[in-house]
């Protein structure tokens, strides 16, 4: 019944997409959804690489059999054992009751532990090699991209590797699979947005990989989100180096936090001020409104970070030292770094700002500005020199 769409001779995708969820790990917003990939190789051997999320795992194991045509399925091969794709594995296992499934020792302890699967393992190491028939599928380990387990699988024949998450995307695949017959536009930010939430922590491991990567010839890859790459390869390959290493373009996320509007004002005097300066990537985040998705994914992208924070309750307003949280998890390197914030009766956020900088290691630009109850001319102006250092630094480098 299924059209399948064949990647290459003989091997289909039998993905599914997801626009039911509205937080992905129940953490980050899917306003375009997400798709989860799955590919399978009809050749002398039968190989499905990778499954889906558990909760579309019926039409999962339908599109599987549809394609299969009265054939078994002789492999499974699990790339990553995160549940979004793992979790259908206990069910196919039970339609497939001979499929022997090829992993590293560490999927074989998560398999176990999520599943109870202990039997029917092939276990392989790096450099590996399974035979499908026409095809030599060789393996290779990528740790902390971004679970421990995580392998790759590449086939020689048609160039394909099978990524895992790397190079993956939030947003469902809308009729097309393969980049060529896609509009990709739209999907560039949600790549972004997609390293810096799941795998924005493991900067060293993908550099790790990438450089193993180096020495296979790739003409296409498969990733378990998103669309195939294929005009693309090139293009997804630079934008995980350049996130990986924390290079970042010319300009400005302002993360703040405001409970009546007077810090916001500060925040709107540096962007002027950033503008004036010859910044035009500029962009506020209120943190209130904002997801944290969205502010870490321009951190990512830009070079200059700036926060400002009222005083609450003695600490940073909450919002703003829970997004703190989620960089400094992050790790991320070589920013330019300004802070300014305001208090009624007694500061803390600034001291406090500032040793989030130093925590970061953050080269700090300008003179941090703090304001006592509203604005008045002299926070004023010391805002629009902390945007004019900001934008000063940011054109020097
Ligand atoms: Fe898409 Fe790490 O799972």
């Amino acid at each position: 019944m299924y059209k399948l769409k064949e990647i290459a001779d003989k091997i289909y995708y039998v993905g599914v997409n997801d626009r039911q969820k509205a937080l992905f790990e129940n953490l980050w917003p899917l306003p375009y959804g997400v798709s989860y990939n799955s590919y399978l190789i009809v050749d002398e051997k039968t190989v499905l690489i990778d499954t889906v999320d558990v909760c579309y795992s019926d039409i999962f194991l339908k599109k599987i059999s549809d394609a299969l045509n009265g054939r078994t399925l002789d492999y499974l091969v699990v790339d990553h054992m995160e549940p979004d794709h793992a979790g259908s594995i206990r069910l196919l296992r039970q339609q497939y009751p001979d499929v022997q499934i090829i992993g590293n020792i560490k999927t074989f302890n998560m398999l176990q532990g999520y599943h109870g699967i202990t039997t029917g393992l092939h276990e392989v190491k790096e450099g590996d090699t399974v035979s499908t028939g026409s095809r030599e599928l060789s393996f290779y380990m990528a740790p902390m991209v971004h679970w421990p387990e995580v392998m790759l699988t590449y086939d020689p024949k048609d160039k394909i590797l099978f990524s895992a998450d790397a190079f993956g995307i939030f947003g469902t695949l809308d009729g097309g699979i393969v980049d060529t017959d896609i509009n990709t536009d739209h999907y560039w930010e949600e790549m972004i947005r997609y390293y810096s939430n799941i795998v924005g922590k493991y900067g060293n491991p993908v550099q790790k990989a990438l450089q193993k990567l180096a020495g296979l010839d790739i003409q296409t890859i498969c990733s378990t989100h998103g669309p195939v790459w294929r005009e693309n390869v090139q293009k997804a390959i630079a934008i995980y180096d350049k996130l990986s290493r924390y290079d970042a373009d010319e300009g400005v996320t302002i993360i703040y936090g405001s409970m009546y509007g007077n810090t916001e004002q500060m925040a709107e005097a540096v962007a002027s001020a950033l503008s004036a300066g010859g910044i035009k990537n500029i962009v506020l985040h209120n943190v209130s409104k904002s997801p944290a998705s969205n502010i870490l994914k321009d951190v990512f992208k830009y070079k200059g970070v700036i926060v400002g924070s009222p005083t609450y309750s003695g600490q940073l307003f909450p919002k703003i030292e829970s997004i703190l949280s989620k960089i400094a998890v992050r790790d991320i390197k070589n920013r330019v770094y300004g802070y300014f914030g305001s208090f009624t009766w007694a500061g803390a956020a600034v001291k406090r700002l500032a040793t989030f900088g130093e925590d970061m290691k953050w080269e700090v630009v300008g003179t941090p500005v703090e304001q006592k109850q509203g604005v008045c001319a002299d926070t004023y102006t010391q805002c629009l020199a902390l945007g004019d250092a900001m934008a000063k630094k940011l054109k020097e480098v």
